[in-house]
């Protein structure tokens, strides 16, 4: 017997990462999964992997995101789960960000989230069911040369929570914030075996998190393991918001070397 059988789940962004993960790890648990993605070959790939269905869709588009959660409704014969997890980011200097960085950050990240509660919460609310925020430590303890996807993220906690009261008993709202995590969001970051070394020094728990990691705690909120928690933010960080300045320092040699302050 799984944690999930017999739900229905939409994982955003579940093409890669996380999302992946996500993927795997609720179809282990007996979950049908519809794998919501803006990139079609990851979508299917993974929709294929899972015994579930991919899902075409860009969540920081209104319409597109309304009728990619109307879409793997229909395919799945209803839905008990969304895990809004499709997210972008960036590493400059505040000043260098274009109009178009800080729309498609908070477009992803902030509306992308809204959009798909706002198309989601209607299907859940006659059964029940519950929402899985992706946010991140950035969205808790903002970081230097992050403040469009810093300020996305604390919006992500804020609709957590503010969705987790308006919506109980009927639907549970719940986000995690990762730390650093091995995907493709951090290549840019985690380079070299030196930058790897000085995030790994930096985290109480000495290592960078895993895709699976996240997957696991997000599969605990999703699940009746959880069923008297709503509107919380697990951190799954391995200590890094406890004081510590020393994993600053990786953002800060990447953005020496790679933008022309003016
Ligand atoms: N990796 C980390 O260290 C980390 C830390 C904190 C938070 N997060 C959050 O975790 C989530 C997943 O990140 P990841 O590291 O797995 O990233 P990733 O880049 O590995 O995967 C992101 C997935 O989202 C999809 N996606 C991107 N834009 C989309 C859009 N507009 N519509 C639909 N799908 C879209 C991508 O195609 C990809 O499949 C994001 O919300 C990210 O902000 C990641």
């Amino acid at each position: 017997m799984g944690l999930l059988d017999g739900e229905l789940a939409i994982v955003t962004g579940g093409g890669a990462g996380i999302g992946r993960a996500t993927c795997e790890r609720f179809a282990q648990e007996g979950a049908r999964v519809a794998v919501l993605d803006i990139d079609p070959e990851s979508a299917a790939q993974v929709a294929a992997d899972v015994g579930g269905v991919a899902v075409v869709a860009d969540v920081a588009d209104p319409e597109q995101c309304a009728r990619g959660i109307a879409e793997a409704h229909e395919a799945l014969g209803g839905l008990t789960i969304l895990v809004n997890n499709a997210g972008v980011g960036a590493a400059m200097p505040l000043h260098s960000y274009s109009d178009d960085d800080w729309g498609r950050i908070i477009g992803v990240n902030l509306s992308g989230t809204f959009y798909a509660m706002r198309a989601a919460i209607p299907l859940m609310r006659k059964s029940g069911g519950c929402i899985v925020n992706n946010a991140s430590l950035t969205g808790v303890r903002p970081t230097r040369y992050e403040a469009p996807y810093s300020a996305a993220k604390a919006g992500v906690i804020s609709l957590t929570m503010a969705a987790a009261l308006e919506y109980a008993p009927s639907i549970r709202v719940n986000c995690v914030s990762p730390g650093f995590i091995d995907t493709a969001l951090t290549e840019i970051v985690l380079v070299d075996d030196e930058r790897r070394a000085i995030v790994e020094k930096a985290t109480p728990l000495q290592r960078v998190g895993t895709p699976e990691d996240c997957a696991n705690v997000i599969l605990f909120l999703a699940s009746p393991l959880a069923g008297y928690v709503t509107g919380q933010n697990i951190l799954i960080d391995g200590g890094s918001f406890l004081p510590n300045t020393q994993a600053d320092a990786v953002l800060q040699s990447f953005v020496a070397r790679n933008t022309k302050d003016s």
